[in-house]
């Protein structure tokens, strides 16, 4: 059956997969080192998700006067993710926050200045100046547009290099051969045609899964297509229970509404017009990190004080502010309110609730995005071949709970990272040994598989199962039994699957089968959130277990790491033992405290 696609062959020294901020940033670094690079990419590059983000990209520049400190964040950073984030990677990622946000200027970003003339960064929930002392401005901005500029100049940047664009391909399988990875299978969108790359590393810059839920901030293209290769390759997916919600998304649409709102000086009311933020944390108020106000919006909502005639969401009020600063500052999110919630937010405020936004968890990598496995007893085992960065990966810079504008720094300074370490590990045109016998079929034949399903059942209505699932039993707040429903549940969707039918059998522009590719994909990946949500019987960051209220660093500082049998849907659960050591003698290990704001 496989022999009847025919196959275009292809080796390159490396192959990214996924045209994001990190997949850009890293496809630059490879072919700036004389790299023969390919970069593969479902959507043209300007279209990856990194064009929705918003608020900006953290550093420690203390541009605002403030004296800010790369050691500060990286306090920040261990104390948001809960103490579950590796401190070696932390510092990597802090100390070269600044040097990447230089190079980011120089390369051209339109970064929003000061008067002075530097660049201009806001207040963003958990960043602090001293070690806790007193909220920093850190995240540097482009209005509420820093994705976007990000991204272009990205782009730009990389086209003055040599790499070869596959645009509109769908990368389908990794080429694994004994346990090294050997390239990548892709499927062209436009022709109908499927490649099969060799190449000495494989990068995959594939984003998150956010569609794994009904409402989400992410693009309808977030389906973690590269999480599940690696499930499907035999390896397993790193802490995937914690999914950030990120508490301004527009209610109803799910649109994000950036942190940079309440950096500049918004606040949320409940039904009472009360300011309760005040309660839940005193000190950082509206600006706690994003678990926290979260859940405290989430507990509004469920006391009885929510807004609105159904008390079903909150109030983010933007409307004292100057319009001059909304004008310059919020043009954006004034746009998406607008559209998406009919209000002017210089006159009315905008009607929120929490919003799927971020996987924490991940492909398991070290801080140069080698990807990792338990094998023999090392927990650190590197998986030949393969990387990931970006919200693919899981380093883990962010443990159980992200801080706002540090995803934008990861992309950048992780996907540097992976071009330094494959210029340092590949030789450029090193000769790569004959792909085993039938290198792909297995791939194909689960494409083939697909597209010919004749079932009864759509991949829309399955896909309709999975997210309300996921969104009803592994929200906010959590608790066994209805884990253990959410579990059944996905379960019973996957189980479904071989009822599922595809009408469109073309190779060209078949929408109905990329869909039901990518509902594959994100099914694997509910399967190991859920479960792993299940599994973790502690509260830490994101991952809020009403019947586990408190932190427990003696059974549970550790990262959960998930297989996935996708013949049977059985999730198989081990560990790996968070990084408690930093990478430098510049600062010592952060040790877990009380986490208060
Ligand atoms: O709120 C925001 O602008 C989102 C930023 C982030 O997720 O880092």
């Amino acid at each position: 059956m496989p022999q009847a696609y025919q196959i275009v062959d292809h080796t390159y020294d490396v192959v990214v997969v996924g045209a994001g901020g990190a997949g850009l940033r890293a496809t630059l670094g490879m072919t700036a080192a004389g790299l023969k690079t390919a970069c593969v990419t479902k959507v043209f590059p300007t279209r990856s998700h990194t064009v929705a983000a918003q608020g900006g990209v953290g550093a420690a520049l203390g541009n605002m006067g403030d004296g800010d400190n790369w050691r500060y964040h990286m306090y920040d950073t261990v104390k948001g993710s809960d103490w579950l984030g590796d401190q070696d990677a932390i510092e990597y990622m802090c100390r070269n926050a600044i040097p990447a946000i230089i190079e980011l200027e120089h390369f051209g970003v339109p970064f929003s200045r000061t008067e002075d003339g530097k660049i201009y960064q806001r207040a963003f929930g958990g960043m602090t100046k001293e070690f806790g002392k007193a909220p920093i401005q850190r995240t540097c901005a482009a209005a509420d547009r820093t994705g976007h500029a990000m991204l272009h100049t990205l782009y730009g940047q990389s086209l003055r290099y040599d790499a070869t664009f596959f645009i509109e391909y769908f990368a389908l399988d990794l080429i694994m051969e004994e346990g090294r990875c050997r390239g990548v299978m892709a499927w062209c969108l436009d022709d109908g045609s499927i490649h099969r790359f060799r190449a000495s590393k494989v990068v995959l810059a594939t984003g998150g899964y956010g569609r794994a839920y009904q409402n989400c901030t992410s693009a309808h293209t977030c389906t973690g297509d590269g999480n599940a290769m690696v499930l499907r390759a035999g390896l397993p997916l790193q802490d995937m229970e914690f999914v950030q919600f990120h508490p301004t998304g527009i209610f109803g649409a799910g649109v994000l509404i950036t942190e940079g709102v309440r950096g500049e000086g918004g606040y949320l009311t409940n039904g009472n017009g009360e300011r309760f933020m005040e309660r839940y944390a005193p000190n950082a108020k509206d600006l706690a990190s994003r678990d926290v106000v979260s859940r405290a919006m989430t507990i509004e909502i469920r006391e009885g004080r929510g807004c609105g005639p159904n008390k079903d969401h909150i109030h983010l009020h933007l409307s004292h502010l100057d319009p001059k600063i909304i004008h310059e500052r919020l043009p954006g999110i004034s746009e998406s309110a607008r559209i998406f919630a009919g209000v002017d937010v210089t006159k009315q405020p905008i009607p929120v609730l929490p919003t799927v936004h971020y996987n924490m968890g991940g492909i398991p990598t070290n801080y140069h995005g080698e990807v990792l496995t338990l094998k023999n007893g090392n927990p650190d085992s590197i998986v030949p071949g393969l990387m990931a960065i970006g919200e693919a990966a899981c380093v883990s810079v962010h443990g159980a709970n992200r801080l706002g504008s540090n995803s934008l720094i990861d992309l950048v300074v992780f996907g540097r990272a992976a071009g330094l370490k494959c210029a340092d590990d590949v030789k450029p045109g090193e000769r790569q040994a004959e792909l085993p016998k039938g290198a792909g079929d297995n791939s194909l034949a689960r494409l083939d598989h697909f597209r010919h399903a004749k079932g009864s059942v759509p991949t829309a209505e399955l896909r309709r199962r999975m997210q309300k699932a996921m969104q009803d039993h592994c929200a906010v707040f959590r608790a066994k039994d209805v884990l253990k429903e959410g579990c059944d549940l996905v379960s019973g969707v996957h189980r479904d699957m071989k009822e599922i039918g595809v009408k469109d059998r073309s190779m060209i522009w078949n929408s109905d089968l990329v869909e039901t590719l990518e509902f594959d994909n994100l099914i694997s990946q509910a399967a190991v959130t859920v479960e792993g949500a299940h599994n973790r019987e502690e509260s830490r960051g994101a991952h809020a277990r009403e019947d586990f209220p408190n932190r427990d660093d003696q059974s549970w500082m550790k990262h959960t790491l998930t297989w996935f049998d996708s013949q049977t849907g059985k999730v198989k659960i081990d560990y790996r033992p968070v990084h408690t050591y930093t990478l430098s003698n510049d600062v010592e290990y952060i040790a877990p405290k009380a986490r208060t704001y």
